[in-house]
């Protein structure tokens, strides 16, 4: 049984998310809202930046309430793309998936209650434009078999401070490796050591703001001069402060 609680938790913008006990944190920013949240740091950036792209191959770290999954196919419906979509998702906690068939999604999840239940029930959904794999296991196990090449890395695991393990240099030398030359890592996380971690491994680190005091993160392997990304140079932000570090497997 996993730490989590059925107990929905309101988020700013009306959709539910839960709380973790295990890892002490919501598996959601409650003041953003969990449907913006994924919205806004997630899907527009990758899909747009992926704009045009008739496939797409998404790794979603990690699934737990499928938001970032679910988010993905809404704004695809929602703005009528066509393009194929696999995702391919780890989740550690099995209970979790197979309770999904009961949560209280947002309205705009309505339409994929077929995907919701075939997800929860058999960690797998196939029709003619969509493939979704949840795979029950340790993220840091699947990254390293995973054969196939990402477009898009959803990158939104407990913070850093409570699940070190899936934001290291380490980490994200298995990430750099799956993803295409023109791949992109999306996460919340604005942290300076997760930065660095994906700086390390050769990513060029871009700021997005959502509005004055939302901010997300895009790492790329390309350099890019549109003018929605602001570049955040690495190289200038340790000589600044020399006592930033990444981090790593085994601590400094
Ligand atoms: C912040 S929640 C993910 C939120 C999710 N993206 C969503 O939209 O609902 C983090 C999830 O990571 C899972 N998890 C933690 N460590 C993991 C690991 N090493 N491998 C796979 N899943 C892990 C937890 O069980 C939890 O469901």
């Amino acid at each position: 049984m996993g730490s989590w609680t059925i107990k929905f938790v309101p988020t700013q913008d009306g959709s539910n998310t839960l709380y973790s006990k295990e890892y002490n944190q919501h598996y959601h920013s409650c003041k953003d809202g969990a449907l913006n949240e994924s919205l806004l740091k997630h899907i527009i950036p990758a899909l747009s930046y992926h704009q045009g792209k008739k496939q797409i191959a998404i790794l979603d770290i990690c699934f737990g309430l499928g938001y970032n999954t679910l988010a993905t196919l809404y704004y695809i419906k929602k703005h009528n793309l066509d393009i194929k979509i696999d995702i391919y998702s780890p989740e550690l906690d099995l209970d979790l998936i197979q309770s999904l068939e009961h949560f209280a999604y947002p309205k705009e999840f309505q339409e994929f209650t077929n995907v919701i239940e075939a997800l929860s029930q058999n960690f797998y959904y196939e029709d003619e434009k969509l493939k979704i794999e949840i795979f029950q296991g340790d993220a840091r196990e699947y990254i390293q078999k995973l054969k196939r090449k990402i477009d898009i890395v959803y990158q939104d695991p407990f913070s850093s401070e409570v699940n070190q393990m899936l934001w290291t240099v380490e980490y994200f030398h298995d990430i750099e490796k799956l993803l295409h030359s023109d791949g992109i890592i999306t996460t919340y996380s604005i942290a300076t050591p997760v930065r660095l971690s994906m700086a390390q491994n050769g990513l060029n680190i871009y700021e997005i703001r959502q509005s004055k005091n939302k901010k997300s993160t895009i790492a790329i392997k390309e350099k890019t001069n549109d003018p929605k990304y602001t570049y955040i140079d690495m190289e200038l932000k340790k000589q600044r402060n020399p006592k930033a570090k990444a981090l790593y497997d085994k601590g400094e």
